[in-house]
């Protein structure tokens, strides 16, 4: 079974280019919808690892389930793309670009002319072929999660995409998508991994996290967060996703244990609540603290009745 990754922003965080009925309809349907397929057609024994299914969905020419893992993999991935604030290219991925493409100006030309010419459902990407990038589109669900290229972002062509918000205008679309969402920062992990050993992202990475049971795991991951916030990872890196989860799983951790929090837990948590406030100012569009889409999500009950 695979699980549907949450949006790692609020749905209404890339507005006015993506409305929040956009995004409850595209992620909260449409991925659900190929996540629920995938699980059906792999049944109660598939192992999670979606990247494995889609390997053997290839090897066994099962189209159906092909086209739904593709789906769930690129939405995954495309979520991913999307930042709610500026960031901007820099680093390695800078010199690629100017290699490939001359300047960003004639990348961002080449990847909406590339989007806007595909026929039909699919999608736009920048990949990396070793230090070389292109642009590069593909049909209806077929994905680019096994290779052989690395995909550093991706921009969904279907019209339930954006035909809410710009009518039938898919390069309008795809120039405000460039020109106000795309994480760069999140581009530039991924052309790192594709230059080096590190790891790319990973579909399993953002949908199933370890889960915290006992009280050692809740300390585990209140040690690991307490690290990590002492030098924020950048957005859109594995480790900024890591933390996310960690998180999350703090704040559920007494709810769903219903047990109170010590004295001591309570302490631990300011501490983690002032460092939570400076993680915080990088992502100023969230909601509020106790409404649905807040992102970071808050230390809920512990810190509740301070
Ligand atoms: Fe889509």
């Amino acid at each position: 079974m695979i699980a549907l990754p949450k949006l790692p922003y609020a749905h209404s965080a890339l507005e006015p280019v993506i409305s929040a009925a956009t995004m409850t309809l595209h992620h909260d349907k449409h991925h659900a919808k190929y996540v629920e397929t995938v699980n059906a057609l792999v049944g109660e024994n598939g192992d999670g690892d979606l990247e494995s299914i889609l390997r053997e969905a290839n090897q066994n020419g099962s189209v159906k389930l092909q086209q739904n893992a593709g789906q769930a993999w690129n939405h995954a991935f495309f979520w991913n793309c999307m930042a709610p604030v500026q960031t901007s290219l820099a680093g390695p991925l800078s010199d690629a670009v100017s290699t490939a493409f001359g300047d960003l100006g004639e990348l961002r030309k080449a990847f909406i002319e590339a989007g806007s010419s595909h026929f039909g459902s699919g999608w736009v990407w920048l990949v990396a072929s070793g230090e070389a990038l292109a642009v590069v589109t593909t049909h209806d669900g077929d994905t680019l999660a096994l290779g052989p290229d690395l995909p550093l972002l991706v921009c969904d062509l279907w019209e339930h995409a954006y035909y809410l918000d710009h009518k039938n205008d898919r390069a309008g679309f795809l120039g405000s998508w460039w020109d106000r969402l795309v994480n760069w920062e999140f581009a530039e992990a991924q052309y790192r991994a594709a230059i080096s050993d590190r790891e790319p992202w990973s579909y399993d990475e953002g949908s199933r996290p370890t889960p915290v049971v006992t009280r050692e795991d809740f300390e585990q991951a209140l040690e690991e967060v307490t690290v990590h916030l002492a030098r924020p990872p950048q957005a859109g890196t594995p480790e900024d996703r890591r933390l996310t989860v960690r998180l999350e799983q703090i704040a559920d951790y007494h709810e769903v244990r219903k047990i109170e929090p010590t004295p001591a837990d309570r302490d631990r948590f300011i501490h983690l609540d002032e460092r939570l406030k400076a993680f915080e100012r990088r992502w100023p569009k969230r909601p509020p603290p106790g409404t649905p889409d807040h992102w970071p999500p808050s230390l809920g009950g512990g810190l509740s009745d301070r």
